[in-house]
């Protein structure tokens, strides 16, 4: 049998048993094109805590990383949310703890702590409201001006949204994506040399995030055509924008779903090597053995997972 044809077979089989256990399958733009062709619904961290809030499905299989999964089965106590691979982890969670975070609060008594959701439950239970990075801004212009900011993990998006928003009292973690702070600048430069029309999509945990708003704010020819987007934006801004080529510097999942909605479009890559091995842990046959056997499946203790639904409600309920 072709490998088309075994994908296609086991396909099948997944889609069957969804149906049979009232299974929805989440996944997210860096899943394995064949992993995303198979679920329900594909999107940005954003849009599938929305769709892990809405469903109404028995069980939830999460085709995406362990935090995710996370803030699915806080928003779902009552439904079996199941995690195909328990090694499908984040460099970028990992940055910091409870413990460190506790600790930062102390010395900031009374400050407001905004996590971005690429953190545990047990870091989101000490966190008053999350983010994500197509809301990050939103959220931050939500609090108060003169209250004290503590933004963690990521220290790109924390310096893209602090000089977005002008927050002079805004402390950033010192965390970082090793593939997105792997994206170097001047790989960012041959790529948009050799495609010098098409449009520039960069996701905010980029290293050079902020030289890029540099380069814009000087008026720098490279900073031409530059839209910083979260993965759901840039499958949104490719639809979109009369360009027909875009230079793209995230992690290469998001090429699968931007040339299947755009088939007459071009899109580069900045950097073939931008992959997240977390998220490609999740395999089709993973996901089949996730519904056969009922693995791995995602719980939350209920006294941490009712403070962080707090603060996941407050950011769903901002935008
Ligand atoms: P978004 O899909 O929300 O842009 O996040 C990217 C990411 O790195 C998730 O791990
Ligand atoms: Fe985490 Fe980076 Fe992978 Fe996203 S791409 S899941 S932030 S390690």
């Amino acid at each position: 049998m072709s490998v088309q044809a075994t994908i296609e077979q086991m396909q099948k089989q997944v889609r069957e048993l969804a149906k049979q256990k009232a299974a929805v399958i989440l996944a997210h733009n860096y899943q394995l094109p064949e992993v995303q062709d198979v679920a329900d619904y594909v999107g940005d961290s954003l849009q599938l805590a929305r769709a892990a809030a809405d469903t109404d499905a028995e069980m939830i299989v999460f085709c995406g990383v362990h935090f995710m999964a996370e803030t699915a089965a806080i928003l779902n106590p009552d439904k079996k949310v199941l995690l195909p691979d328990l090694e499908a982890g984040c460099s970028l969670a990992d940055t910091i703890t409870a413990e460190q975070l506790r600790a930062w609060k102390s010395e900031h008594p009374g400050a407001v702590v905004v996590s971005y959701v690429n953190t545990s439950a047990a870091v989101k239970a000490e966190t008053d409201i999350c983010c994500t990075s197509s809301n990050a801004v939103q959220v931050v212009e939500s609090i108060p001006a003169d209250k004290e900011i503590l933004f963690c993990p990521d220290m790109f998006l924390g310096s893209y949204v602090k000089r977005l928003t002008k927050r002079d009292n805004m402390h950033i973690w010192m965390g970082e994506c090793h593939v997105h702070a792997g994206l170097r600048p001047e790989d960012i430069e041959a790529a948009r040399a050799a495609h010098p029309d098409a449009d520039f999509l960069i996701h905010p945990e980029c290293g050079c995030v902020t030289q890029c708003l540099d380069f814009l704010a000087s008026g720098h020819i490279s900073a031409k055509n530059t839209y910083t987007l979260s993965t759901g934006g840039m499958l949104k801004h490719a639809k979109e924008t009369p360009a027909t080529e875009m230079v793209v510097a995230t992690e290469t999942g998001i090429l699968h779903p931007l040339r299947k909605q755009n088939p007459t479009k071009r899109f580069y890559p900045v950097s073939e090597d931008a992959v997240c091995e977390y998220m490609k842990k999740i395999t089709l046959d993973k996901v089949l053995r996730s519904l056969q056997e009922g693995i791995y499946e995602i719980t939350v203790p209920e006294d941490i997972a009712s403070k962080a639904r707090r603060a996941i409600v407050r950011m769903l309920e901002i935008g």
